[in-house]
């Protein structure tokens, strides 16, 4: 069920929205701001809430990469895979990256803290390779800072 909190800060969106469902992004950011992630019975209550079905909400959560419709760690990290990253190092990030939080793409550790994930372009290609922490952009990454970096989300 929402919580009072969640209600508040969704309505807060909407007020910036001709028809409740054109705030249905909005509503999944906040849930997940909330939850850590938009799971099954998430989307119902979002759908309830919004006047829209269930399929349309998570329509809505799928296309949008940030929605995360499956559970994540503490701390997301987004690793860009798109040409510019690719073309000023990508593959030694990601590899750095996998081996200093021991897990793959796709995959979470095993306390919990870090989901590893690739994106596609973060608009910041100016600073590439870049990659996100929760909100935080960083870029450009010279692997032999990823100890450091991850070092501010332990
Ligand atoms: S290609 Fe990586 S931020 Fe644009």
């Amino acid at each position: 069920m929402m919580t009072a909190e969640e209600i508040r800060e969704i309505e807060a969106e909407l007020a910036h929205y001709p028809v409740r469902r054109a705030g249905a992004i909005e509503a999944l950011k906040v849930v997940q701001r909330h939850r850590g992630w938009i799971s099954d019975d998430s989307v119902k209550e979002i759908a309830a809430f919004l006047g829209m079905s269930a399929d349309e909400v998570d329509a809505v959560a799928t296309f949008y990469n940030l929605v995360f419709r499956r559970k994540v760690g503490r701390h997301v990290i987004l690793v860009c895979d798109s040409v510019s990253c690719w073309v000023m190092g990508y593959d030694s990030l990601r590899d750095r990256l996998s081996a200093s939080l021991g897990i793959g793409l796709g995959e979470t550790t095993a306390d919990g803290r870090f989901t590893f994930l690739p994106t596609a372009c973060l608009g910041a290609c100016d600073r590439a390779p870049a990659m996100m922490v929760d909100e935080d952009l960083h870029g450009p990454v010279n692997p032999g800072g990823i100890d450091a970096i991850l070092g501010n989300y332990r």
